[in-house]
C-alpha cells in the first residue's frame, strides 16, 4: 500500500513527457527560452543560458474564479517571432538613452475541448533577461475574466543563495533584508534577488503591473518559485478580455551590478503617455520631515506644530540661500489632530490648517525662486482621496506647486475602498488590483496639472516612470525614517542590500543626508558621514532630500558641499564594483555637466577599494573633490572621522577608497 501511494505520488509530481513547441533566442544567443506543452496539454517553460539550464521547467496556467481552469487540454495554434531593436530617450533618469534590443515569440493556445477558449503567451528575451506575459484575447466564450491564482511558477535550476523580504506582513514593503538558501524562502516580494551556486545573479520581477494584481512569489518543493497574487475583494484580478497580464521578468547578470544596470523592466513598459514633460525639474529639496520623525514637532496642530507659516519661512529662506528647488511642508493641511493614523477620512487636502499660510507661503516662496512641494497623507482612505484629488491638484497647480508626496500609512490589507458615497467600506491590500487602479486615477490627475507624483508606502514600482514619467519617485522600502524611530534601525548593510534588491525595481525616496548621525532621543544612526553623503549617488531618484534640519548643516558645511553640488538627473550610470549586501561603488555622469560623481557604501565590513577611473572620459582633466572615511572612521566608535580633500585625475588612473565600517565615500569629479 505504502509503495504504491508513493509511485502514485511520484507520478504526480514530475512533469508528463513535454515536447518543445517554440523557443527563442537572446540577439547574442547567450539567453535561451523553450515553451513546452506534455501529454495532458499542460504548458511550461524553461530558460538555459550559454548552454546551460537557469530555470528548469516551470509550469504556466490560470486559475479562474468564474470559469475552470487553463491548466490542461490546451495545445500550441499559433506562433510567431520577431526582433526589436530601438534606442529610446528617458526624460530625466539613471541614464539618457536607453537600448531596447529582444527576440520576441508570440505562442497563441488553445483548448482542445467544445470552448476553445484561446490564451496566448508573449516572451521577451534580451540579452541580460526574459519578460513573459499572458495575454487573453477577445473571444466568444470568456468575456469578464475573474483570475484567483496565476500559476506561473520559476524553477530556479540549481542551489542559490536569495535576498528577499516576506510578503503579506503588517510593515508593507519595509523590512530589512534577509539572506537565506533559496531553500528557506518563504512568501517573498518582488524583486527577489538570487546568486547561484556558480556565481549567476538572477533578479525576478514584473514590468508595467497595470490594471492587475501584484504578484509575490511562494517557494515550492525544490528551487520552484510560485507566483501568488496579492488578494483583491473580489476576485484577486478582474478584468475584460481582451487585456494582458504585466510582464514577469527574470534579470541575468554574471556581476551583481549587471543586475544594476540592466533597463529589461523599463523596456518592457510602453513608452511615455504624457508627452512634453519638461515641466518635471528632477531636483532637490529640503523641508519640515525630519524634526516631525524627532518627535520635536508634530503633524497635528498645537504649540509644536511644524507647518506654521514661520517655520516654513524659515526652510523657504534656508533653501533659497544654498539652492535647493523644493521646499515639503508636512502637516499643512486639516486633518491630522487626534489618531489621524486611524482616520483618514478626517484629511481635507484643499484646506490648510489656520497657522500655516498656504497662499502666502507659496508667493513668499517663488519671490524666492523655490518651489512647495505639497503633501496628501491618505492614511488609507483612498476613496475618501479619490472624491477630493480633482480639486486638490487644482489648488496646488495655482500656487505654482509640482511635486507632490502622497502617503498611504496603515497597515498592510487595511486599505479603504469605498465605490459608492455611504457605501460599504472594504479593505484592499497596498499591492492589489484596486491600487494598482487607483495610482493611476492619481497620475493621471496629477498630470493634467502638471504634477509629479513621490508615493509612500506605495505598491511597488514596476517602471511605470516609461509610461507615466510624472511618477517621480517612491518609498516602498525602509528609509532614512528608520534611522529616527525604527528598532532596530537600519543596519549598515541596508544600503548594499537595497541597490541590489530594491533598486532593481527603480527610484526611491529614501531622504539621506542625515548628517548629525542620530536620530529620535539620540538613536544612534549606523553610519559614517561620507556614507550619508554617498547614497545620494548610490540610490537613484530624481528627487532628493536633504533631509536634515537645517541648523544640523550649519554644523557640517564642508560635508553639506556635497549635498548641494550633486545632481539628480544623470546621463550614464555605471555599477563599479559590488556584491549583494556587501558593499557597491556606483559612477555617474551628469546628465547638465560634464562632470562626473561616484558613491561608494560598505556593510559592517570596513573595506579598501581599488577604482580604476576608467569611465572618466578620455583627454579630459578633472578635479575629484573627494569626501571620504577619515582614519579610523567607524560607525560606532568614530562617524564623524571624516576628511574632504581634492586631487587632479584622469581617465587610466586608479583611486583607492578605504571604507570605514557602516562607511562610504562620496566624489565629484569636475571637468576642467
Ligand atoms: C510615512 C512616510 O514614509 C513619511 O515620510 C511621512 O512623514 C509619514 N508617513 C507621514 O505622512
Ligand atoms: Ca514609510
Amino acid at each position: 500500500m505504502r509503495s504504491y501511494l508513493s509511485i502514485l505520488l511520484l507520478a504526480f509530481a514530475l512533469p508528463a513527457h513535454a515536447d518543445t513547441v517554440a523557443e527563442v533566442s537572446s540577439p547574442d544567443g547567450t539567453l535561451k527560452v523553450e515553451v513546452d506543452v506534455n501529454g495532458e496539454g499542460r504548458l511550461g517553460y524553461s530558460v538555459s543560458r550559454k548552454g546551460e539550464p537557469l530555470i528548469g521547467y516551470s509550469r504556466l496556467g490560470m486559475n479562474l474564479r468564474n470559469g475552470r481552469e487553463f491548466l490542461r487540454g490546451l495545445k500550441l495554434d499559433t506562433k510567431a517571432t520577431r526582433s526589436f531593436d530601438e534606442t529610446w530617450e528617458q526624460p530625466w533618469g539613471e541614464r539618457r538613452f536607453v537600448r531596447n534590443h529582444y527576440n520576441e515569440l508570440r505562442t497563441g493556445f488553445v483548448e482542445g475541448d467544445r470552448d476553445h477558449r484561446r490564451l496566448d503567451i508573449v516572451f521577451r528575451v534580451f540579452d541580460d533577461g526574459v519578460g513573459f506575459r499572458y495575454e487573453f484575447p477577445k473571444q466568444p466564450r470568456l468575456d469578464e475574466v475573474q483570475i484567483q491564482q496565476e500559476l506561473t511558477e520559476f524553477a530556479i535550476a540549481q542551489p542559490a543563495t536569495a535576498w528577499w523580504i516576506p510578503a503579506y506582513e503588517w510593515n508593507r514593503e519595509e523590512y530589512l533584508y534577509t539572506k537565506t538558501p533559496l531553500s528557506e524562502v518563504g512568501t517573498a516580494q518582488t524583486p527577489i534577488t538570487l546568486r547561484t551556486e556558480k556565481g549567476t545573479h538572477i533578479a525576478i520581477h514584473e514590468a508595467a503591473l497595470v490594471d492587475y494584481a501584484g504578484m509575490n512569489l511562494a517557494k515550492g518543493e525544490g528551487g520552484r518559485l510560485r507566483a501568488s497574487l496579492t488578494p483583491g475583494s473580489v476576485a484577486n484580478v478582474v478584468r475584460r478580455a481582451p487585456f494582458a497580464t504585466p510582464w514577469r521578468t527574470i534579470q541575468v547578470a554574471d556581476r551583481a551590478g549587471g543586475l544594476v544596470e540592466s533597463s529589461l523592466i523599463l523596456n518592457l513598459n510602453e513608452p511615455n503617455k504624457l508627452g512634453d514633460v519638461s515641466w518635471f525639474k528632477p531636483s532637490k529639496y529640503v523641508g519640515v520631515w525630519w524634526s516631525l520623525h524627532l518627535d520635536q514637532q508634530t503633524w497635528g496642530t498645537g504649540p509644536k506644530h511644524g507647518a506654521t507659516t514661520e517655520n516654513t519661512k524659515r526652510y523657504i529662506d534656508f533653501a533659497a540661500k544654498h539652492g535647493f528647488r523644493g521646499v515639503l511642508v508636512e502637516g499643512w493641511n486639516v486633518g491630522w489632530d487626534g489618531d489621524w493614523f486611524a482616520n483618514g477620512w478626517n484629511f481635507d487636502f484643499r484646506k490648510p490648517t489656520p497657522d500655516y499660510d498656504l497662499e502666502g507661503l507659496a508667493a513668499y516662496a517663488k519671490s524666492k525662486g523655490v518651489h512647495l512641494i505639497g503633501h496628501h497623507e491618505t492614511a488609507c482612505a483612498v476613496s475618501h482621496y479619490e472624491r477630493q484629488m480633482d480639486e486638490a491638484f487644482a489648488l496646488f497647480e495655482k500656487l505654482g506647486i509640482d511635486a507632490v508626496k502622497t502617503g498611504y500609512v496603515c497597515d498592510a490589507g487595511q486599505i479603504e475602498r469605498q465605490d459608492e458615497t455611504n457605501g460599504p467600506v472594504v479593505r484592499e491590500w497596498h499591492e492589489g488590483q484596486f491600487m494598482s487602479n487607483h495610482h493611476t486615477r492619481v497620475l493621471e490627475a496629477a498630470a493634467k496639472r502638471h504634477i509629479a507624483i513621490d508615493a509612500h508606502e506605495p505598491i511597488k514600482d514596476t517602471g511605470l516612470r516609461r509610461t507615466y514619467p510624472n511618477w517621480v519617485s517612491r518609498e516602498g522600502a525602509r528609509g532614512q525614517e528608520f534611522n529616527a524611530w525604527g528598532n532596530p534601525p537600519n543596519p549598515p548593510e541596508h544600503e548594499p542590500n537595497l541597490i541590489f534588491t530594491r533598486m532593481l525595481a527603480g527610484p526611491m525616496d529614501f531622504t539621506p543626508g542625515v548628517v548629525s548621525l542620530k536620530g529620535r532621543g539620540g538613536q544612534v544612526i549606523q553610519n559614517t558621514l561620507a556614507r550619508q553623503l554617498a547614497d545620494y549617488v548610490v540610490l537613484y531618484s530624481p528627487i532628493h532630500m536633504a533631509a536634515d534640519l537645517p541648523e544640523h548643516y550649519e554644523q557640517h558645511m564642508d560635508a553639506f558641499q556635497f549635498i548641494k553640488d550633486v545632481p539628480t538627473d544623470w546621463q550614464d550610470t555605471r555599477v563599479v564594483n559590488g556584491e549583494v549586501g556587501d558593499y557597491a561603488t556606483i559612477v555617474r555622469k551628469d546628465r547638465n555637466s560634464e562632470d562626473w560623481y561616484l558613491g561608494s557604501v560598505t556593510d559592517e565590513e570596513a573595506r579598501t577599494l581599488q577604482v580604476p577611473l576608467s569611465f572618466l572620459d578620455a583627454g579630459r582633466a578633472y578635479t575629484a573633490q573627494i569626501y571620504r572615511d577619515g582614519d579610523g572612521a567607524d560607525w560606532k566608535t568614530s562617524p564623524f572621522a571624516f576628511v574632504r580633500e581634492e586631487r587632479a585625475v584622469k581617465r587610466g588612473d586608479t583611486l583607492t577608497l578605504k571604507l570605514g565600517s557602516g562607511g562610504g565615500a562620496a566624489i565629484r569629479f569636475v571637468a576642467k
